[in-house]
Parts: C-alpha cells; structure tokens; sequence
C-alpha cells in the first residue's frame, strides 16, 4: 500500500481505561477478526494478564479500514499496558507510530499514566487524538474530564472524541480521526533499508521473531539482512504482519510495522531498539534506538529443582520479549547458582517470575527484593550495592545513600490524616499540600525501599481505592541504613541478609526470628537462628528439632545427643557457610516483616 494510505499509531491510557476494549472494538468495526472470534478480549492473550487483567505486553495489530470516502487505509497500532511498572513497553511502542490515541476514562478523569504517557508521545513528536472514553457508565463526568485533559494537553474541546469503547458509540469517529489527523509515513522506498526493533519473541520453532516498523527501503523472504548494533547477519525466513496472527507477506516496504523471522535461536544475537539493514546497501545511520531502563528493584532467582541451564534459558528467551527486565549471573552460598534481576516495579517482579512458572514451566525461588544502595567507605571509595551480599562491613563504612522518589498523591478529603500517617511511618519527608475541591493533594518524598513493596496497596485501601499515586525518581539521599545477616546454627546464610533502616533494626530482627522459627526446615536437634546487626545479636530464637526425641533415653540424655549433633553440624560447616535448603517461605517471611 502506498505510504499515503499508511498510518502507525498507540493507544496509549491509565490503567483500566479502556486501552484493550478499545483496540477489540477497532478490530471488530474493520473486520480484522470475524464476530466468533471476538467472544473474548483479543489481545490480552498470555495467561497472566488474563489472571491479573491487565495488559503487560504491547501488542502490534494490522487492520485495513474503509474511510467514508470510499479508500482503504492500513492502519497498524499498538495496544500498550497501562500499569507503571510496563510504562517502557509504551515508550518502545511510541518510537514506531506517528500518532496516538490518548484515552482518558470519564469516570475517572486526568490519571497518573495519563499524564506520564501524554508526555512520553510529545517527546517522540506524535500526533495525539484525545479520547474520552466509557461515556455510557452512569458515574461518567464528561465536562469534567474534558477541562482536565485540556490543561494538560494543548487541545480544543472540539478536537476531544466522546466514546463508549465498550458498547460502540463514537469508535466510528476515532478511525475517521486517524485517517485524517495523524501524519502519513515519510519514509524513503528507494533508500538502503531502515527499520526499528521495537520488540521481539522467542518461538520455540521459528527462532527470534523481531518486530520492525520499516522506515525506510524494502525486504522480502531470501533477503540477506543485519542488525547493526550487534552486527549479526541472517537470511529471512518470513516477512509478515500482525493481524493479530502472524500471518506472512510478500514484502515490507518503508512505512510498514510488521516481523521479520530470523532463523536465529540465541536470544543474546537480537537486542531491542536496534537497526535492521541489509548486509549488501547498508543504511549510513542507525536509528538512535532506546534508553536503556533502569531498574527499581533487585532480587535473586534460584532454580528450585537444580535446572540450572534450563533457568538460564528461559530467562535469556525472556528479557529478549522484555528489554526492561535486566539479569547476570551470580553464585550463593547457601543457594548455588543463579541471577540477580532488576525489574521495574513489584509487579514486574511477580509478572517475570509467573510467566517462568507458566511459560517455561519453571519453579523459581525468590530472594527478598531489594533497591540499589551507594556506599560511601571511609576511604572516599563508593560501591554500588545491588545485592545485599556486596554491603561493606560496618567497620568500612563512612555513609549509605538510598534512593528517594517524589510521590505525588490525590487523596479524598476524609482520608489525608491516615494517609499523612502511612507517609510518615513509612520515612516520607514532607513537602506540601493543597485543596483541591474535595481532594487533597499531597507531596513527599519517600525512600523508594519504602514504597517498593506494599506502599501502594495500603494507599488504596485507606482510601478505598479512591487515592492516586504518581511518582518520580528524585536522587540518592543519605539514609541510616544497616545490614541485617541472618545466622542459622551460629553459620550466616548470606542469601538471607538483607538492609535496613537502623530505627526499625530491632523490631524486625525480632519478628523476623520468630517467622523464620517455623519456616526454617527442621533438623534431628534445635536450631538457633540469630538476627545480626553490626556484629550484635538484636534477636534471637529456636528452630525446634524435627522430633521431640532425636534418640531413645533419658531427657537428659537426649539433651546432650541433640547438642552433639548440633555442634557437629555446625563444625562440619565452619568456613563454608551455611549450607541448607531454603524454601520459598524463608523469604516470604522476610518481605513479610519489612
Ligand atoms: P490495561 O491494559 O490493563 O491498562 O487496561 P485497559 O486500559 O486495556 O482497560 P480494559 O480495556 O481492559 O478495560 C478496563 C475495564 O473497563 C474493563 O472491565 C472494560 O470492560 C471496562 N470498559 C472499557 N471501556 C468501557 C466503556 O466504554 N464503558 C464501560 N462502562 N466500561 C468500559
């Protein structure tokens, strides 16, 4: 199709306000899909958005739409995740569309994601089409949500489309509005070829399959083609698009979003944001690619049944469909081999280690999560600190910095003493606050180890789910922090440390102790688990004996047969550590505590 007939647009939205039914509606309207296949949400396909209900991945769809003057136009788009924790899916999203439809709900109004993603499309230079959507639910607010999204974005009211994605009312409107407002293609046919990896898959029998939006020039099957950045060579197997199958085609010409299929099985040769060209007319530039993502929060996953390599396979396969999941190698005493992650977000975390679970079928453990921590020795020296393992001795140490967010929060009036309570207790600094008819908004700055984990899930229940909550990285601020080591039979588990605000040191060494007595496995004697701060005890508490009688005799007796065998035991392992098995519940009871 010719390039002026061509246009590459996002959906991008908060969470929940209608992204997916959108684009389900749009599929529907072009006759994409036929009406049996529609019976369900299209594009939320993997197993764990179904269970969470959220989108995690994009998902790139080809439709082809009959304008009311009679031409047929391509539309390709782009279904992004609404949630935070995915928001780089919609960045890698944005640098292949020249357009995109920015949808508010009217029940909620002008959101946290809204905000971000309307900024995310201005700094990729798209054209927005404001949508306001679910104006057929009784609590819809249209006026009011039309004043909001017109002080964030510069737009007329009459630019603003009224929309009910789900019973159908004014979808018709948005495909005229994509035809007429967002820019055509102006990429070069003639030219060496030019397309973005904006994202990819492993497929079990095809190898890599990467998707591109060609920029310029054309490719078919045969083609012999590279990717510049890594500088890996292959010959096309398929040149297709996305409807939303795979399904091939004959070429992909400047202007196209679509994917190519490599032949290629080692995940580590394909790297997202890079440039696809051809081996024998390469392009002079690559595209400028991405900002790689930095990670929010660390933890270690460990094969729970010694596969190892399978592990590691899967994970590779992994962070190639998900360029903001970050992984390396790293070795445990107590727990062997594995990697140290870095995610996005909590949610992140959970989504990576459930797809392992259901797409690799992969049981992994789980090490308590952790931030990024700048430790600042008496020698002038920092080291970063991505695992608690590498925390300097005390002795070492001159100061610790952590990370700290500005939270921004809306909160209703009745609540904001409660929620001036959680930000307290939970280390915010605040800043200000103002009223804003019947909401309050309110400014902290928080430690990020603060907010990382349930932070968010306390705001919505003492609000009632009414709070938002926006957040943005701030700096690393000195914290009185301390490394917290956990000894088993007087043996540190290194798996186990973990860092800490020093004010809440003691409360949760003695918590955590008292967990840990009934998750630690048990063995023929009593075992003492030890909370370690700075060389001191702060907690401390038995780990019973897995029968109440190790050996036959006198109570007595058996006292000193069990602490035979606990010395023992601990002699064995003097130097190499505590060895033991560690299941997934030790750790729980750590995030549990903190
Ligand atoms: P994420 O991708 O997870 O961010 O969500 P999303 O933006 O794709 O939202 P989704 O399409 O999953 O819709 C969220 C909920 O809103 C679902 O229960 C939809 O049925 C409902 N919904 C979507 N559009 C409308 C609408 O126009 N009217 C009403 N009443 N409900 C709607």
């Amino acid at each position: 199709m010719k390039q002026s007939q061509i246009r590459n647009f996002s959906i991008i939205a908060h969470i929940d306000h209608g992204k997916s039914t959108l684009a389900d509606r749009i599929m529907e309207e072009t006759q994409t899909v036929s009406e049996r296949e529609m019976s369900s949400q299209l594009l939320d396909s993997m197993a764990v958005e179904q269970e969470h209900g959220i989108t995690v991945k994009s998902r790139t769809v080809r439709s082809y739409y009959t304008a009311n003057n009679g031409e047929t136009f391509e539309y390709n788009f782009i279904d992004t995740p609404g949630h935070v924790d995915f928001s780089y899916e919609v960045s890698k999203s944005l640098a292949a569309s020249d357009g995109a439809i920015l949808l508010v709900d009217a029940t909620q109004g002008v959101q946290a994601q809204t905000v971000a993603n309307y900024r995310l499309a201005k700094e990729n230079n798209l054209k927005i089409i404001p949508v306001i959507n679910k104006i057929d639910h009784p609590n819809a607010d249209v006026e009011e949500t039309k004043i909001q999204l017109m002080e964030l974005a510069d737009v007329d009211e009459d630019e603003m489309l009224l929309i009910s994605a789900k019973t159908g009312i004014g979808v018709d409107l948005v495909l005229e509005a994509i035809k007429d407002r967002i820019p055509e293609p102006v990429g070069d046919i003639e030219a060496p070829l030019k397309a973005l990896v904006f994202d990819s898959h492993f497929d079990a029998f095809k190898g890599i399959v990467a998707y591109i939006r060609v920029f310029d020039g054309e490719f078919k099957a045969n083609n012999l083609l590279r990717f510049m950045q890594q500088t890996t060579d292959f010959q096309v197997v398929e040149a297709g698009i996305f409807k939303p199958d795979m399904v091939a085609v004959d070429s992909l010409h400047a202007g196209d979003v679509g994917y190519v299929i490599t032949g290629l099985k080692d995940p580590q040769l394909v790297k997202i944001g890079d440039t696809l060209t051809s081996q024998n007319h390469p392009t002079p530039e690559a595209l400028p690619g991405y900002k790689e993502s930095e990670s929010m929060v660390f933890a270690g996953f460990y094969p729970k049944d010694n596969n190892y390599k399978e592990l590691k396979s899967a994970i590779q396969k992994l962070a190639l469909n998900d360029s903001s999941f970050h992984y390396k190698e790293e070795k445990s005493d107590a727990l062997g081999l594995g990697f140290r992650c870095g995610f996005l977000g909590m949610l992140h975390l959970s989504i990576i280690r459930e797809r392992l679970e259901k797409e690799y079928q992969l049981g992994v453990l789980t090490t308590t999560p952790n931030v990024t921590y700048h430790v600042i020795l008496k020698n002038g020296k920092e080291v970063i600190v991505d695992n608690p393992v590498q925390f300097p001795d005390f002795s070492e140490i001159d100061h610790v910095e952590e990370p700290f967010l500005d939270v921004h929060m809306t909160v209703p009036d009745e609540q904001v003493g409660d929620i001036m309570k959680l930000a307290e207790k939970r280390k915010g600094i605040f800043q200000d606050m103002a009223y804003n008819s019947g909401q309050t908004e309110l400014n902290y700055a928080l430690p990020s180890s603060e907010i990382a984990y349930d932070f968010f899930n306390q705001l919505k229940s003492l609000s009632h789910g009414y709070a938002t909550m926006e957040t943005q990285f701030k700096g690393y601020q000195t914290a009185d922090v301390v490394k917290m080591d956990v000894l088993v039979n007087y043996a540190t588990v290194d798996a186990l440390g973990f860092v800490v605000h020093r004010q809440d040191a003691v409360e949760i060494g003695q918590k955590l102790v008292e967990q840990l007595k009934y998750a630690i496995p048990r063995k023929l004697f009593p075992m003492p688990v030890q909370a370690v701060v700075e060389n001191k005890a702060i907690a401390r508490a038995n780990v019973p004996p897995l029968r109440k009688s190790a050996t036959t005799g006198s109570d007595k007796k058996n006292a000193a047969k069990q602490d035979m065998l606990r010395r023992q035991s601990a002699n064995k392992r003097l130097g190499s550590k505590a060895e033991m098995d560690l299941p997934q519940e030790v750790f729980n009871a750590i995030l549990e505590v903190n």
